[in-house]
């Protein structure tokens, strides 16, 4: 079985990414043959500072690697470091409807916050990106694509196309299914809405030690005196983030202090600063260690992506055959 997930290089990663996205992908490891990928392709849709993107890449690489993605229990690698995507991009485009373009969300989201903006913002590849999506998973004859909500209505876009590309030119590429993480609840920033790069209101995994500190005690939190009791302290943000990065029975322990009263904000959010540096701890290590010797990192992605090439090389020239390129 093959699992296949991608991500994107845009920004340092942070505790919303981390329990949503890369623990699940780091716990699939195990369940079949796994290829991630960092999706600097993608990424050009939105950004276009090259410097930036080489960071945001090596940054992304050096936390998934620091977190547990093990490159040899899985394929690890850099899309743009695998061309082939492109090329079969091209060839899926041209049995991709544009109306199915059209209606994807993402794409229509982006249109309408800058409707009264700069048109010329959207460019062809954020309409087109979805047709590379598409190319990511099947070149791989991928079965299982794990990913967030976010991205159910691109899996659909996927499979559509593989199932049109089958019916005009024969069985060629594998239908994947997706695998939604529905159950994974949104783990909020520290405003309480969802935590994300875009709202500004994220906690890194790996930030420097006093900015952190100083963005965990400024979680935003009601005005209750401490001496109060706060019945809905299980709804309260710095009891959310602590339910995941301390034991159960810690976590269980501030939310009953906070609800029988007699207990501050400040001194939830401060044990709260405490386990989040004892819970990546490991992570930090190891991350330091690979920022010391980043021409091994550099080594690592290109030996995944030629491990990549040779899984992704058979199928493509299948399509090729199909389409009577070759
Ligand atoms: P951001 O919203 O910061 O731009 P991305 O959209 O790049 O994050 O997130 C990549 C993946 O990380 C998403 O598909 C989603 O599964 C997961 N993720 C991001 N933020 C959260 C969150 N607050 N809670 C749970 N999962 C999240
Ligand atoms: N679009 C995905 C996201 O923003 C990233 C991605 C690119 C991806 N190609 C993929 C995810 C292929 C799964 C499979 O999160």
């Amino acid at each position: 079985m093959r699992i296949l997930t991608g991500i994107q290089p845009s920004g340092a990663l942070h505790l919303g990414n981390y329990f949503g996205a890369m623990l699940p992908a780091i716990g699939l490891q195990n369940e079949g043959e796994a290829f991630y990928f960092i999706a600097d392709y993608h990424s050009m849709t939105s950004l276009t500072d090259a410097r930036l993107r080489r960071q945001y890449t090596l940054d992304v690489a050096l936390d998934f690697l620091a977190c547990g993605l093990d490159p040899a229990r899985c394929i690890f690698w850099k899309q743009s470091d695998t061309p082939e995507h492109t090329e079969l991009a091209w060839i899926l485009s041209t049995v991709t409807p544009m109306g199915l373009l059209e209606r994807c969300h993402s794409y229509k989201d982006k249109i309408a916050r800058l409707a009264d903006g700069d048109a010329g913002a959207v460019n062809h590849g954020l309409f087109a990106y979805p047709v590379l999506m598409a190319a990511d998973i099947l070149l791989y004859g991928s079965h299982i694509v794990p990913v967030g909500k976010d991205q159910k209505q691109h899996l659909e876009v996927t499979r559509d196309i593989a199932i049109k590309f089958n019916l005009l030119y024969g069985e060629t590429f594998v239908v994947p299914e997706p695998r939604i993480r529905e159950e994974v609840a949104l783990v909020p920033g520290t405003d309480g809405q969802k935590m994300s790069k875009s709202y500004g209101n994220t906690i890194e995994l790996f930030g420097d030690e006093k900015a952190i500190r100083k963005k965990i005690m400024a979680i935003q939190t009601d005005s209750r005196l401490p001496a109060e009791p706060k019945p809905d302290a299980g709804k309260n943000n710095a009891i959310q983030l602590l339910k995941l990065v301390a034991p159960a029975a810690v976590a269980a322990e501030w939310e009953e202090k906070l609800r029988i009263g007699g207990t501050g904000y400040g001194d939830v959010k401060k044990a709260l600063f405490a386990h989040y540096w004892d819970y990546f701890a490991p992570a930090r290590q190891r991350r330091a260690e690979l920022a010391s010797d980043l021409d091994h990192v550099h080594a690592l992605l290109r030996s995944g992506a030629e491990r990549a090439r040779t899984a992704a090389r058979p199928i493509l020239t299948r399509a090729r055959e199909a389409a009577g390129l070759t």
